[in-house]
């Protein structure tokens, strides 16, 4: 099955294949992989450009070797940028493709399982600049996604579980009907070992994401902000905590766990859902019972209200009321502080 995304005047498809058709003899492409992932290449196109893995290599020096290496190549204005690795590898090859010749196309192909829910589809390329994450940029959707599952096998584990974080929550978002298949299949999704299921859940969950881009490409609206659930407390968490001991997915599955009890707290969330939730996650081995120490708490709730994506001045939290009933809110501090707080007096 494919899936067609369109934003504005461009469309993605996406579609699964084996990781060994992606690569085509053409001397207009120009493939970018990184360490980790090259060795699950049996071919070794002519030009791949290795690049040093993790999100510390996601910088201005990386773009620079890929519009290098398509000088080198001497490719043109009709060449085609292949990335073929984790998020960080896609952002960075959609948005050397973006701004070489002032645009050539581009072609994902994403080995993590975060990239293939998330950072595949939407357009958003970019990297980090002085240590800023994601600073610069651009707005460029790739042309065809290739999603090929038998990369996940090769994957750490807590990768892994980051990616099954965004691919939970895509299942929160679109309604009972993923959300059951996420309770019913847990054994098999953390096994790995049924391709059928993971591309059936890895394509819904594109789905979902389509859903909100094509409504609201360039978060103007507010609904794409729907997909940031449970993230406005990841990112205080992984902020407070130094961005060590919480992966990305671990503290947005954190996240949406606190999101749930803040919901039953205003009167949105009924408490048979958030108790769900909470559930479905805790199965999964996220740690959605774990608490801010009062020490830290201040400085936790110092770094949420200064959230860079407040709107109007305001921090919103994404809540929901039940699978797929999800709304944009405000919440006083000491809703916040209950949630998080592990004393819970207010
Ligand atoms: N563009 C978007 O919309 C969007 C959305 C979400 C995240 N992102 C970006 O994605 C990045 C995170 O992506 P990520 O979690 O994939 O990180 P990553 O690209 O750093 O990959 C994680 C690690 O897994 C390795 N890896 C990837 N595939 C593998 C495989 N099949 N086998 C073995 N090892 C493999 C990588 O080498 C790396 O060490 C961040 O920079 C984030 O900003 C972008």
């Amino acid at each position: 099955m494919n899936i067609v995304c369109t934003i504005g005047q461009q469309q993605t498809t996406v579609m699964t294949t084996a990781l060994e058709h992606v690569i085509l003899v053409d001397a207009q492409r120009l493939y970018v992989t990184d360490e980790h992932v090259a060795p699950l290449l049996s071919r070794k196109p002519e030009g791949l450009l290795v690049l040093p893995s993790g999100e510390e290599h996601k910088r201005w020096e990386s773009i620079e070797r890929i519009i290098a290496r398509a000088l080198e190549l001497g490719l043109g204005r009709d060449a085609c940028f292949v990335g073929i690795g984790g998020g960080v590898i896609c952002d960075m090859t959609a948005f050397a493709a973006s701004i070489y010749m002032r645009g050539v196309s581009v072609d994902l192909v994403p080995t993590s399982l975060l990239a293939m829910v998330d950072a595949s589809l939407g357009g958003k390329t970019g990297a980090d600049f002085n240590q800023v994450k994601n600073i610069i940029g651009t707005f460029y959707p790739a042309d065809h996604v290739y999603i090929c599952t038998e990369t996940l096998q090769s994957l750490p584990d807590h990768e892994y579980r980051n990616g099954l974080a965004e691919l939970i929550k895509h299942g929160f978002l679109t309604g009972e009907a993923m959300v059951e298949r996420l309770e019913t299949s847990r054994e098999a999704l953390l096994r790995r070992d049924d391709p059928r299921l993971l591309e059936q859940l890895i394509l819904e969950s594109l789905q979902v994401k389509r859903s909100f881009i094509e409504r609201d490409p360039r978060e103007q609206l507010g609904l794409r902000a729907q997909l940031n659930l449970g993230h406005t407390f990841a990112h205080a968490l992984e902020t407070l905590s130094g961005f060590s001991g919480w992966s990305h997915g671990e503290a947005v599955a954190w996240g949406m766990a606190r999101a749930a009890e803040a919901g039953v707290l205003i009167g949105r969330t009924p408490p048979a859902y958030a108790r769900r939730v909470e559930q479905l996650l805790r199965d999964y081995g996220f740690r959605v019972d774990y608490r801010i120490a009062e020490d830290d708490l201040q400085e936790f709730l110092h770094i949420i209200s200064h959230d860079k994506k407040k709107r109007s001045g305001s921090v919103m939290f994404v809540l929901q009321s039940g699978p797929g009933e999800t709304v944009l809110t405000t919440l006083d501090e000491s809703i916040v502080r209950t949630v998080v707080s592990s004393s819970r007096t207010v």
